[in-house]
């Protein structure tokens, strides 16, 4: 069986917790590798709508590992929450179904301090965070003052590194956004806490991963965000601070890249966007406010209203180039049901100019205007839909249309957030 990344294509929230939450049936470990309480994969089942910020969707299947890579950053607070919560719904979570890196590293309070701290003075040039610490903690990360599991677990080295990185932070903190320094004795305290309740669970992950390939079981790699809010490939400044794209899987979990099969791309039927930072085919006035009703497009991490506009087939088309996605899984094609004009951007004008590839500049993509084409809806429910050739026969071109524009085969399509409202186009494991 391959082993497989599913990536975002868009800005994130394209479904990939739905994705990986089907596709784990059919893997032995799924493995998240990036990201951290940013993050908010909704899943819906037997009537219950979870939203898992760190652990990978496969907890919910029995007999599956669930990995938390080095590549993701925690909040062990929300992270233990997280465990109590799918524990309450009568999932088994413990030491044999979830493994922890023990180089992952820990989001600390000062982290999303400084996260807020910073997006208040940035004013109007705010990039529009999570505010949940995420760009402070992978700075740490680089500059090699972070503090990771294998320190948490161990309450000396722990103090040690706390007591070095709080007094450089806490100067950042007072001197720089005149707030009141952070308390060493509190967050020990807190931290310790937590490690003491999450050491049971920390491991060498990479390790686990490696074993697990040499015999023969397949794994699922998991990435949050989307490739377009990837820090190298993503709308920079404008994206998250880690590699949301397929690489991150490697160097999220320690696995080579000759041991990945393949790569999933996932795509909302139309797309989204939360935060700030340009966005081609976004749709303002009424339409936006009726596509982000009809897809119930609220953050689900900050409750934020998302932007919402049409498919891109120029961004897809270049997702899927750094990202080397084969194939599609499309979602919420059921949101467009209503609409009696459905709209693809097929290219960008810019100063006049028709460009077919996505720039590469921030700045020349925030003075991109859409080219459109249009097609017509299909104004039928799809909820009873159950194989590809039962859709309405403009469904059915739209997703050809899709096909065609982006160059990608789509191997699955979502029509609906129940785990049955699903179409398998193409069998990914033969
Ligand atoms: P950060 O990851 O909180 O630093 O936020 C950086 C950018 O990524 C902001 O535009 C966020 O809105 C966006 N972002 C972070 N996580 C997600 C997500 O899970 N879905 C969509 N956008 C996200």
């Amino acid at each position: 069986m391959p082993n497989i990344v599913v990536v975002g294509t868009q800005w994130g929230d394209e479904g990939k917790g739905r994705i990986v939450d089907l596709i784990s049936e059919s893997v032995h470990v799924v493995a998240r590798y990036q990201g951290g309480s940013n993050a908010g994969h909704t899943i819906v089942t037997d009537g219950e709508t979870l939203v898992l910020h760190h652990i990978p969707s496969g907890i919910l299947r029995e007999g599956k590992l669930s990995v938390i890579g080095n590549g993701v950053v925690v909040d062990p607070k929300v992270l233990l929450e997280e465990i109590e919560t799918i524990k309450s719904l009568g999932y088994k979570v413990d030491e044999d179904n979830l493994k922890l890196s023990d180089g992952a590293h820990i989001v600390m309070p000062y982290h999303k301090e400084i996260d807020i701290a910073r997006e208040e003075r940035m004013g109007s040039s705010k990039i529009g965070t999570t505010g949940r610490g995420i760009g402070p903690v992978y700075e740490d990360k680089a500059a090699r003052r972070g503090i990771r599991f294998s320190d948490l677990i161990d309450p000396e080295s722990f103090s040690v590194r706390l007591k070095a990185t709080l007094e450089e932070r806490n100067i950042y903190i007072t001197r720089v956004f005149e707030r009141n320094p952070l308390d060493f004795d509190r967050i020990y305290e807190d931290y310790t806490a937590y490690g003491k309740k999450l050491k049971p669970f920390v491991t060498d992950t990479s390790k686990v991963l490696n074993d697990a390939i040499s015999q023969g079981k397949s794994i699922l790699f998991e990435g949050a965000q989307g490739a377009l809010l990837d820090v190298d490939f993503g709308t920079y400044p404008y994206v998250t601070s880690s590699n949301a794209g397929a690489g991150g899987a490697c160097t999220g979990t320690g696995v080579s890249p000759t041991k990945i099969d393949l790569v999933m791309g996932v795509a909302k039927a139309y797309t989204t966007r939360v935060g700030e930072g340009p966005f081609p085919s976004e749709v303002s006035g009424d339409l936006g406010v009726k596509l982000r009703e009809l897809g119930n497009e609220y953050g689900s991490t900050t409750g934020r209203p998302r932007r919402c506009g049409w498919f891109d087939s120029v961004a897809l088309r270049y997702s899927a180039m750094v990202n080397g996605v084969s194939g599609l899984a499309i979602t919420k094609l059921d949101v467009l049901s209503s609409l009696d004009k459905i709209k693809i951007s097929v290219g960008y004008r810019y100063k006049g100019e028709l460009l077919t590839e996505f720039p590469s500049s921030t700045e020349v993509l925030k003075h991109c205007t859409p080219v459109f084409e249009e097609m017509d809806g299909w104004q039928k429910e799809l909820h009873n839909v159950k194989d590809i050739s039962s859709l309405p026969s403009n469904a059915r071109l739209y997703l050809d249309r899709i096909e065609e524009t982006t160059g990608i085969p789509i191997w699955i399509l979502s029509i609906g957030p129940s785990r049955e409202k699903v179409i398998f186009i193409k069998d990914i494991f033969s």
